[in-house]
């Protein structure tokens, strides 16, 4: 740690692409060169690329309602690779996994005329998806000039914790029948409910899921294994953060054998250590990246605050991750906009900076205000005696703190 905390940022912006120091200690760089080995390929391509005989539909306004501009981007590239994957596999039925409000769902349903089902834990988000689809299928009708009926998807509200719960969930809402009452558990070793004999009222089907959050994606890949009727498993992970370390139960998060024989706890620190996504450092410029490792410490200065004489406010407000990187991201696009405005649009090397910097519905973020006696502290008693540097600084971690709050 000691070298690494004495290095100049550029080369602590190179550690995701593995690039060493020879004066760092030998371990630490074969360290660094093997986590580097290690890492997945995060190259963006087309869907045609791995899959010739796919058909990307493009979105129109009205199936694009409410999403911003990477969520139409995720739901045309999505479902035009489950749709490719489906034909392949002769299934026509897909389970749309934490659907959320039923965008990947009715893509599927209306640009690919697949049976969709969308199970979600929240009954909010099935009421959305369902008045979504009606204001869909309606416009679709009006559009079509043959008579042809349009499957609006059919939602499923469930709290999934276990693989069980997903696969009886599943085939349930394929079969014709839906008389079975499923039961919520937890406990791994109960066998999932397989059917022996091929059962032709279940069809064929495809498991789905865009950003399926923490343990729901790994009862997905555990549904798929273990479940003949699933053909195909087409899912984008998230929150991995959230995926469960538990080694009573069945842990979400991949642990080996040994590991788990060592009683290894990782805890929830490390387990979000390990999910950063490091590799966009290496896009960052020095002063982007220096106002990202600011907020970062801030972030957790103010926790430590926050727990040491406010613990009743830590408990109850877990948001500071939240408005911090709301933030960050108004923080990044002054830079930008200031560096575009001095001619140097060729530093930022960040990608889709624009998007990066939009709100969940596709707007700009407004300037935080910060609270007027953060401000005033930062012009009166508590900086005098400050140089410029410090004193901006410490106005930073004033807004930081006011606007987690
Ligand atoms: C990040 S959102 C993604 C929503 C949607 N797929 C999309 O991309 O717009 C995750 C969704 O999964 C649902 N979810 C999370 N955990 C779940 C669980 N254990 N069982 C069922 N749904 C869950 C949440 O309610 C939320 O709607």
């Amino acid at each position: 740690m000691e070298c690494l905390r004495r290095e100049p940022v550029e080369s602590l912006l190179m550690l995701p692409s593995g690039c060493v120091q020879d004066h760092w200690p030998s371990s630490l760089q074969e360290f660094i060169l093997t986590a580097r080995s290690l890492v997945l390929p995060r190259e963006q391509k087309s869907p045609q690329s791995f899959l010739p005989n796919s058909r990307v539909a493009s979105i129109g306004t009205v199936l694009a309602q409410g999403m911003n501009s990477k969520k139409k981007h995720e739901i045309e590239a999505l479902s035009g690779i489950v749709d490719a994957i489906a034909r392949s596999r002769g299934a026509k039925t897909v389970v749309d996994v934490g659907s959320g409000q039923g965008y990947l769902a009715q893509a599927l349903s209306f640009e690919y005329q697949l049976a969709v089902i969308a199970i979600d834990a929240s009954s909010h988000h099935a009421s959305v998806t369902n008045t979504r689809a009606e204001r869909i299928k309606k416009h679709y009708a009006a559009k079509c000039v043959e008579k042809q009926q349009f499957k609006v998807p059919r939602t499923v509200t469930c709290h999934v914790l276990s693989s069980d719960t997903l696969a009886a969930v599943t085939l349930d809402a394929c079969q014709d029948d839906h008389g079975e009452h499923i039961t919520e558990t937890n406990n791994c070793n109960q066998s999932i409910p397989q059917i022996e004999q091929p059962n032709h009222s279940i069809p064929q089907l495809v498991l789905a899921g865009l950003h399926a959050c923490g343990d729901l994606s790994v009862n997905m890949l555990r549904v798929f294994v273990s479940c003949e009727q699933v053909q195909a498993l087409v899912s984008v992970g998230c929150c991995y953060n959230l995926l469960s370390e538990d080694t009573d139960t069945c842990p979400g998060f991949p642990i080996s054998k040994a590991a788990k024989s060592s009683k290894l706890v990782l805890g929830k620190s490390i387990r979000d250590l390990a999910c950063q996504s490091a590799e966009r450092w290496r896009n960052l410029t020095k002063e982007m990246a220096l106002q990202n490792f600011d907020i970062h410490a801030f972030r957790a200065a103010f926790q430590m605050v926050l727990e040491k004489y406010f613990p009743e406010v830590s408990r109850l407000s877990p948001s500071i991750g939240r408005q911090g990187k709301a933030l960050r991201r108004q923080r990044l696009r002054k830079v930008m906009e200031s560096h575009l405005a001095m001619g140097k649009a060729d530093d930022l090397s960040y990608p889709n900076c624009k998007e990066q910097n939009m709100n969940t519905d596709g707007s700009l973020p407004t300037e935080p205000t910060a609270p007027k006696g953060a401000v005033e502290c930062c012009s009166n008693e508590l900086c005098t005696g400050f140089n410029f540097y410090t004193s901006h600084k410490l106005q930073l971690f004033w807004i930081v703190c006011f606007s987690s709050l």
